[in-house]
């Protein structure tokens, strides 16, 4: 079976975006994983076709209605197998990372909920011990381009869809720091030279060289990061 994501969403044309080009679109035309969508408002069953409602306590916005929402679940839940994670995409879920990403990289696949207006009914949400995620301090329009991100970082994780699977060794976050700089041709280009080791040929110097730059950008860009790494060092 291969990793299958099913979206839930008012907004079904948005997919697959970005996740139909490059890597993440040719692994979808090649099989190696499935995507499929669920138009929340074809389970709302009153004749105009209502999916939101003001919030109870009053507030700005709309909320998007318990019954709907659960009808639409129930049909996505049918489109795959049945042991999918289900994920609802939020500003107030758990901060995505790269260690989530392998983690879903490894399930038979995800079940993508998401929001627009002010969110979603919490009812909903805990009646189906559904995951919260969020992909950053930030606030979109709705869940769709979250489930996008973490679909690509997820699907690139996944079995022959990287060609080079040596390239995943030395990316940002894959050691707990951030990726050393990288140089192509040509070696003199508005006076600006490439660093000298790399045309050493001395894999070990330049090994030294670009864990040296990594470990010290970490540094200045990512306090955080560079402590959780010193930890994992001791
Ligand atoms: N929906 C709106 N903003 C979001 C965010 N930052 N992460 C996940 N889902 C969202």
């Amino acid at each position: 079976m291969t990793f299958h994501a099913t979206i839930v969403t008012l907004f079904p044309e948005m997919f697959p975006g970005s996740l139909g080009g490059s890597l993440t679109g040719k692994a979808l035309d090649d099989g190696k994983w499935q995507l499929d969508t669920v138009q929340i408002r074809n389970y709302a069953l009153d004749k105009h076709h209502t999916v939101d409602d003001t919030p109870y306590g009053g507030g700005a916005g709309m909320v998007m209605k318990a019954d709907v929402v659960d009808r639409a679940l129930v049909a996505a839940q049918e489109k795959g197998l049945p042991d999918r994670k289900m994920i609802y995409l939020s500003p107030r879920g758990r901060p995505f990372c790269q260690a989530m990403a392998h983690d879903y990289a490894q399930t038979s696949g995800l079940i993508l909920l998401c929001g627009r207006y002010e969110g979603v009914d919490h009812r909903v949400i805990e009646d189906w011990s559904m995951e919260e995620v969020s992909i950053g301090d930030y606030v979109l329009t709705g869940g769709e381009l979250p489930a996008q991100i973490l679909l690509d970082a997820t699907v690139r994780l996944l079995p022959d869809v990287l060609g080079n699977k040596n390239s995943l060794e030395n990316e940002s976050f894959e050691l707990g720091i951030l990726e050393y700089p990288q140089y192509t041709k040509p070696q003199n280009w508005k006076n600006k030279i490439v660093p000298g080791v790399l045309l050493s040929g001395d894999h070990q110097k330049i090994a030294e060289w670009r864990q040296e730059e990594a470990e010290r950008i970490t540094r200045e860009r990512r306090p955080d990061l560079w402590q959780a790494f010193l930890k994992t060092r001791t």
